[in-house]
């Protein structure tokens, strides 16, 4: 997987690539790669935004500093580009990033990540230069690197190779193993605590006990989250 991400912030993905399971799959021929828009910008003074036609607070960033960033970064007009590469976006009001998404992604060879700061993108650059416009969730960050970062980390976690034990990332929520439902609880040492048991089929060591037990709960989940979701929808949230 080949991940570039445009930021006028690349250092805050110092931390990122710092993470185990990123420098797993980093190691295992994927690649992240951050490009500062104001490298690129055809502007005087490292300048990338401006502010609004039509008056109101804050910056946007521009239309020609996206294209020129793009392009030097490409070396094709990203009006094509985006017919050859998933290109996304990344706006509170996008497509919300789900399980499906992020397996979609992950089937990706190669992704763009661009981020905005302050009020956002031109337009134009979302009309003309965007595959997609992804959401992280229906929520405002102050910039996009925190929802590339959410972007990148979902998928990276999913290639061969990234978690250390890679039953985790069979059968956990979401997965085909639990029928997209959510996982089951687990529970460690001590087996009690201020009186509070961890249920007696965890510690029978019966397989197929602890498989149904296991079954039973992550339906039980499953079936609060949708309840749940359902009253949110109906009450508007
Ligand atoms: C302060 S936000 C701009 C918000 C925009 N003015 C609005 O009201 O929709 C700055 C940047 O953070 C990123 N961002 C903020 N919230 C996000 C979210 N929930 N999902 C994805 N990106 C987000 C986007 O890249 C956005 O351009």
């Amino acid at each position: 997987m080949n991940i570039d991400v445009f930021t006028l912030f690349p250092e805050s993905f110092e931390w990122f690539v710092s993470q185990r399971h990123v420098g797993n799959a980093l190691a295992r021929g994927s690649r992240l790669q951050c490009v500062n828009f104001r490298d690129h910008t055809p502007l005087s003074g490292r300048q990338v935004d401006d502010t609004p036609f039509g008056g109101g607070a804050g910056m946007v960033l521009r239309v020609d500093v996206v294209d020129s960033a793009l392009r030097a970064h490409y070396g094709i007009d990203p009006v094509e580009l985006r017919v050859k590469r998933r290109v996304i976006l990344l706006a509170p009001g996008g497509r919300v990033l789900e399980e499906s998404l992020v397996d979609e992604l992950t089937a990706e060879p190669a992704l763009t990540l661009l981020c905005g700061r302050y009020e956002g993108f031109d337009q134009r650059i979302a009309d003309h230069f965007a595959s997609d416009v992804v959401s992280v969730g229906r929520y405002v960050l102050s910039g996009g690197e925190l929802a590339a970062m959410i972007v990148c980390d979902a998928v990276l976690r999913k290639l061969p190779g990234a978690l250390g034990h890679e039953h985790s990332a069979i059968e956990e929520s979401f997965s085909a193993a639990l029928h997209g439902g959510l996982e089951y609880p687990h529970y460690t040492r001590p087996a009690e605590y201020r009186g509070w048991r961890v249920p007696e089929v965890l510690l029978s060591g019966h397989h197929e006990r602890i498989a149904q037990w296991r079954r039973e709960r992550s339906r039980e989940r499953s079936e609060d989250e949708a309840t749940n979701a359902d009253r949110g929808s109906r009450s508007g949230g």
